[in-house]
């Protein structure tokens, strides 16, 4: 283990080096930092279990976007909708396997636009899902001026290296551990940030646009050790019961859970469970740890930014259910699974406390919104959605927010600043959850139900229906499940409120009908 610490040595020393950040071009840089199925949990926004001093600085000096939603809790199709801003439907992307600009349309991506408009653009770790869904490149040529950083101990992401309680090394999914007896004595976000300080000492001689893509809060939760121990689990325990009347379809079964050596071994009953409650602490606490984890490489990383300059995002693919609904993992349309957080810093409106903007918006949103903070020319918006008569390259979905932050108002409570409506999808291959075919991630092939999600101020509305994989056709006439909640009594979506009464279903004809015109 000498080696690790000689290492330790080197890289401590270089990280002091002076901050060059320049750029000749009159263009802020732009930081674009994503978390991977991080549902929030930071101290500064409230958060009590959380411990994030760094983020927590950064998040003092933005805009934070409260209501913001996936359009899919899924990464690849995440990711590439938001990149391209574009719902899943349009680039008809619903899990890893398709490219869309094979697939779909050669639609240009959020860090293609700032390539295009003169930026150098670098991606380090995982903004786009690596793999078939990004063409295995990443989508380099089109959106990175270079191939993307893929730190090399990626590569035991499925290895067994986590040592269980018996001792013995397996593929867990509670994975706290001595980095330096990991292999090459590091772990993936480690290499990233390493990788990310380097670029952002070098002299810069265009404005950047640098993706930093965290490969954690994502399962398995490989961190180091010290993390863990910064978090009690006896804060961690909750308990929460199964909602009894919500729809079959609506159900995760948390397939990638239970592949986990340690999960295996407790034989949770299929598909719904529970987890004992003891472990279920244990995920928590796993999970506000790998969060602590990455907050520690932001801040190292943020010592070498030029705020004075430079545009900095915090964002995430989708939330995570840490257990709400007796529920975990992602793979569904609820709030926890849905909702993300959304930090921008803009160095031209430098904030001296968080500026809170509870406007609902969607991830598809994003580009817009980062592509005007910058100054460069306006995105024009798309055709209407499904009816584009010829292909349009550069268009967005989505609506900028950036009017919202410069309007943004101290004096005035942005609390009630709840205007805005947000869309999202899942689909499922039946209505009762299985292992094969995976209900949390179907194939297109697979696919015969969507499960279409609305969210206003006040309610949650999702129609599970009938779908056609090939002709890429709905049915509204073939419901299978329906859920409302009301979140002025019901934050946590245990009660679903469908045919309670006469009044909530105009509510729910409303926002069915709000559905079927946005995905006819
Ligand atoms: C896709 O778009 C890029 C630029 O946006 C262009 O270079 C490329 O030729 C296009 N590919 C096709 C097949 O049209
Ligand atoms: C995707 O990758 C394949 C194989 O490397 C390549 O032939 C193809 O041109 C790529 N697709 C696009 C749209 O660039
Ligand atoms: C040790 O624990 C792991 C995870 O709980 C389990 O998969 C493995 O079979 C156990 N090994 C032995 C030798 O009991
Ligand atoms: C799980 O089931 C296996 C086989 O039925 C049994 O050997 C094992 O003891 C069980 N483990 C627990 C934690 O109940
Ligand atoms: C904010 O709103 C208050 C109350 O309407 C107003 O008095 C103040 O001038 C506004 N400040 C800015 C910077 O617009």
């Amino acid at each position: 283990m000498i080696k690790c610490v000689i290492l330790l040595i080197i890289l401590t020393s270089s990280i002091y080096d002076n901050v060059v950040v320049s750029s000749e071009l009159n263009k802020p840089n732009v930081l674009f930092i994503m978390l991977d199925d991080f549902r929030s949990g930071i101290k500064a926004l409230g958060d009590d279990l959380a411990k994030t001093p760094n983020i927590d600085k950064l998040v003092e000096k933005s805009f934070y976007f409260s209501n913001m939603y996936a359009q899919q809790a899924l990464c690849a199709p995440s990711r590439n909708s938001m990149l391209t801003s574009r719902r899943p439907d349009s680039i008809m992307t619903y899990n890893f396997q398709h490219y869309w600009r094979s697939f779909a349309g050669n639609f240009t991506t959020l860090p293609q636009y700032f390539k295009d408009s003169g930026y150098r653009t670098e991606s380090i770790g995982k903004i786009f899902h690596h793999g078939s869904s990004s063409n295995k490149t990443d989508d380099y040529p089109y959106s990175w001026s270079n191939p993307t950083y893929i730190p090399s101990t990626q590569e035991y992401r499925n290895k067994p290296v986590c040592k269980s309680d018996n001792g013995t090394l397996n593929r867990n999914l509670l994975c706290a551990v001595v980095v330096d007896f990991q292999p090459e004595c590091t772990l993936p976000d480690i290499q990233s940030t390493e990788k990310a300080i380097e670029f952002l000492k070098e002299q810069h001689e265009k404005p950047y646009f640098l993706g930093l893509g965290f490969y954690k809060p994502h399962i398995p939760f490989k961190i180091p050790i010290e993390f863990l121990k910064m978090h009690n689990v006896e804060d961690f325990m909750k308990n929460h019961l199964r909602p009894f009347d919500i729809p079959l379809v609506a159900w995760n079964p948390y397939n990638d859970l239970r592949e986990r050596d340690d999960v295996k071994h407790l034989n949770i009953s299929y598909p719904f469970g529970p987890i004992p409650t003891e472990f279920a602490a244990r995920i928590r606490q796993h999970y506000y740890a790998s969060i602590t984890y990455i907050d520690s490489l932001i801040g190292r990383v943020l010592k070498f930014v030029d705020l004075t300059n430079t545009v900095v995002v915090l964002t995430s693919d989708h939330g995570w259910s840490l257990g709400e609904h007796s529920e975990w993992s992602k793979y569904s349309n609820y709030e926890v699974s849905l909702k993300v957080p959304l930090i921008i810093y803009n160095p031209k409106l430098p904030q001296t406390k968080v500026a809170k903007i509870n406007y609902i918006a969607e991830l598809i949103d994003i580009f817009p919104t980062i592509t005007d903070v910058a100054g460069l020319p306006k995105v024009p918006k798309c055709p209407n959605l499904l009816t584009y008569e010829e292909e349009k390259i550069t268009c967005t979905e989505g609506k900028s927010l950036y009017l919202k932050m410069l309007n943004y108002n101290v004096t005035i409570d942005a609390n009630k600043d709840v205007e805005g409506i947000a869309f999202s999808q899942y689909p499922r291959p039946d209505i009762y959850p299985s292992k094969l075919p995976d209900s949390d991630q179907p194939k297109l092939k697979e696919i015969k139900v969507m499960g279409y999600s609305v969210r206003t101020s006040r309610f949650r509305y999702t129609a599970w229906i009938k779908f056609n994989n090939k002709k890429f056709k709905r049915n509204w006439e073939k419901i299978f499940g329906e859920e409302l909640y009301d979140h002025s009594f019901d934050p946590d979506e245990n009660i679903n409120l469908v045919n309670r009464s006469p009044e909530l279903n105009q509510i729910k004809e409303q926002l069915k009908k709000q559905m079927m015109k946005k995905f006819p």
